[in-house]
């Protein structure tokens, strides 16, 4: 164990200057890449420190769009509208013609770009691609065993398997329930989550990423890694995955069980972070290795905390808030692009994936930044800015 909440306390807090400044510096690069991709999307990680443009595939693509939605918050700055305006009918295209959605991810994609385009515009468009969005995922719930399978073809056995990363789809059905009055959305969130967490939690609070399902009698079987060192090792973005996605189940469901698991997963991740507060790519590795880093947990991780401060008493609140803004001041201190000519993303020392004898990933976007670590870093700021309304 690498941290507790009093050993925080010796590391520098933001300053409100601080953080105005990081926003500015961020919005700034954004702009300056509205010319490249408008009409394209960025891909998944930089390599070398740049992205270069893709189409509207993968599970990625909505962070950027996410991205645009939070400068034109930050700033009002009209083109940041115009881009996001363009992105939200490429993402109707896309799901009307169910163009790469064979999978879980349907809420990293239309929660940041046509759920905030519906919240930020009133995006009539927005609003009807993130509800076949959530159509969409809910064909993929599994009624042996109650949960959303995350890859492959629905119902295939080899396949039969949820996963951590997908509490962050959950909030596309909640909305989607809010705003149809269709109560299956909501339902079958909740049941996944419930079947999730029982099955990826562990005793000591670190988590799987995945947990294959018996296809016959519906039962969990056993968690395998995808992304992490080992099966039995925690993956820091795994666990991140479930610090913010507990924090945005129980802002729509209120569940006191879930306030629980969030202290849980949240107090794992805190106290196995090294020594300069940026999280290796998994806990298996603490300071002093020289394997990589991943700053996207970190970034996922601020937010979730920022999610769940409202809810919890005063005294617990303060200890989650200032682990929060010391993980943010080393964010900034140490991996915020500050120059637009060493990168085009945001957040420097991101770790797509990264090959190891038990997973199965070929190493990708190692050390270098990634749409989402972009887009979790901006977010981050925004909320430590006041009040936000989620686009979650
Ligand atoms: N959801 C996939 C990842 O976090 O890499």
């Amino acid at each position: 164990m690498a941290q507790t909440f009093e050993s925080l306390k010796k590391y520098p807090e933001t300053s409100e200057e601080m953080v105005q400044k990081a926003i500015q510096q961020a919005a700034e690069i954004v702009k300056g890449n509205l010319g490249d991709f408008t009409e394209s999307f960025q891909s998944p990680n930089t390599e070398n420190g740049f992205y270069w443009p893709t189409e509207n595939v993968e599970w990625t693509t909505g962070f950027w769009t996410g991205v645009v939605w939070l400068a034109y918050e930050l700033t009002k700055d009209e083109a940041f509208r115009k881009t996001g305006e363009i992105h939200v009918e490429s993402f109707l295209n896309r799901i009307e013609k169910k163009i790469d959605v064979n999978y879980h991810d349907m809420g990293f994609l239309y929660s940041l770009s046509c759920v905030a385009a519906y919240k930020l515009c009133g995006s009539e468009k927005g609003k009807k691609a993130a509800i076949m969005a959530a159509d969409h995922l809910l064909t993929r719930y599994r009624e042996k065993g109650e949960f959303i399978q995350a890859w492959g073809n629905v119902g295939d056995p080899k396949d039969y398997r949820l996963i951590i990363d997908c509490l962050l789809n959950l909030p596309l059905l909640y909305w989607a329930t809010e705003v149809t009055g269709n109560s299956e959305y909501a339902d079958k969130a909740c049941r996944h989550i419930h079947t999730a967490m029982q099955c990826v939690l562990r005793e000591d609070h670190s988590t799987y990423h995945t947990y294959y399902i018996d296809p016959d009698t519906g039962k969990p079987s056993y968690g395998v890694t995808h992304q992490g060192n080992r099966n039995g090792s925690a993956w820091a973005r795994g666990q991140a995955w479930g610090v913010y996605g507990v924090a945005l189940s129980y802002r729509y469901q209120q569940k006191p069980e879930y306030i629980q698991m969030f202290r849980d997963v949240t107090d794992y991740f805190i106290e196995h972070l090294p020594e300069d507060l940026i999280p290796y790519w998994d806990f298996d590795f603490d300071t002093g290795s020289t394997e990589p880093r991943d700053s996207s947990s970190s970034a996922i991780v601020i937010c979730g905390i920022y999610e769940m401060l409202p809810h919890l008493e005063k005294e617990e609140a303060e200890k989650y808030r200032m682990a929060a803004d010391k993980m943010l001041c080393a964010l900034i201190e140490k991996c915020a692009v500050k120059d637009k000519k060493e990168s085009n993303g945001l957040l420097l020392h991101g770790t797509y994936a990264r090959s190891s004898e038990e997973n199965t990933c070929k190493n990708r976007g190692v050390d270098e930044c990634n749409t989402w670590g972009d887009y979790f870093y901006l977010e981050a700021l925004r909320r430590r800015q006041g009040k936000w309304n989620p686009y979650w």
